[in-house]
């Protein structure tokens, strides 16, 4: 118990040191999901929840792990991609569909640390040292690595933190369910890195939301200057439709096996 307190406030060192260091952009990253309520490359599996893996900022991170650790598994080996370099597991927040997959990863690897809501019950990050990885309980929002942060725990009627990219194309923020409100994570999102939001993708959670509010979070996403959207997992299909009215062709498809690339230059590559 001891040493993994130990690890976790030497992590949150680095972290908070790495947060006041100047931003460095370079090269290209992709992220590519990997659980989704939705298939977009045939030979996956959709099932309710959402995973994606960050490749190619400085460390390689896994957002979200599905409820099903061996669905998750078989996705992200149908796609080519080896959960065994993973170095960061981020949790949106402590729902089954986020965490399921957890014991899994940690399976496959233990050496990498696993960032989690400060609210949390204790008993988790007690399983997640079990497992012989670092749990780090996120409150207020941190940098995880370079150009990579958690907006901290944002209090709704779950608890939720959303991962923030900062990219020479406007900020990259992903969600998971976005319990407080996506407009709410939005803010935060800014509230970390005072930049233009270049693109928004994960669960929005406005199933039982109304079409007159559905466009009017619409309207807060243009007065925030949103370029892109890729709305899926909880959204829900109806709010998903209206966001692909209103954005056209900066509207995402999002399933299991989308991949968005993002690069220094001005394009945007998205690979069907
Ligand atoms: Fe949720
Ligand atoms: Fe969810």
């Amino acid at each position: 118990m001891a040493q993994w307190w130990l690890r976790t406030i030497r992590c949150l060192i680095v972290t908070e040191c790495a947060l006041a260091a100047p931003t460095v952009h370079g090269g290209e990253f992709e992220m590519t999901v990997l659980y989704d309520n939705y298939v977009s490359t045939p030979g996956t599996t959709a099932d309710w929840g959402f995973s994606c893996l960050i490749e190619g900022m400085e460390r390689t991170i896994l957002f979200d792990t599905g409820a099903d650790g061996d669905l998750l598994l078989r996705n992200a080996q149908a796609l080519k991609k080896d959960l065994s370099k993973v170095d960061l597991v981020v949790l949106s927040h402590n729902h089954r569909d986020h965490t399921g997959g957890l014991r899994r990863v940690l399976g496959v690897n233990h050496d990498m640390s696993v960032y989690f809501g400060h609210s949390y019950p204790g008993s988790f990050a007690k399983g997640i040292a079990a497992a012989g990885a670092t749990p780090i309980p996120v409150d207020t929002s941190i940098a995880l690595c370079r150009n990579v942060y958690s907006t901290g725990e944002i209090r709704g009627t779950v608890n939720e933190q959303a991962l923030v990219l900062d990219t020479d194309q406007g900020l990259v923020v992903i969600t998971g369910c976005s319990h407080p409100g996506i407009v709410s994570m939005l803010r935060a999102a800014q509230a970390v890195m005072h930049k233009p939001i270049h693109m928004v993708y994960g669960g929005f959670h406005l199933r039982s939301h109304s079409e007159a509010q559905v466009k009017e979070i619409i309207r807060e996403f243009r007065e925030l200057g949103v370029e892109k959207v890729g709305p899926t997992h909880c959204t829900g299909d109806q709010a998903i439709a209206l966001f692909k009215q209103e954005f056209g062709s900066d509207f995402l498809r999002m399933g299991v096996g989308r991949v968005v690339a993002v690069r220094d230059t001005p394009q945007m590559m998205q690979h069907e």
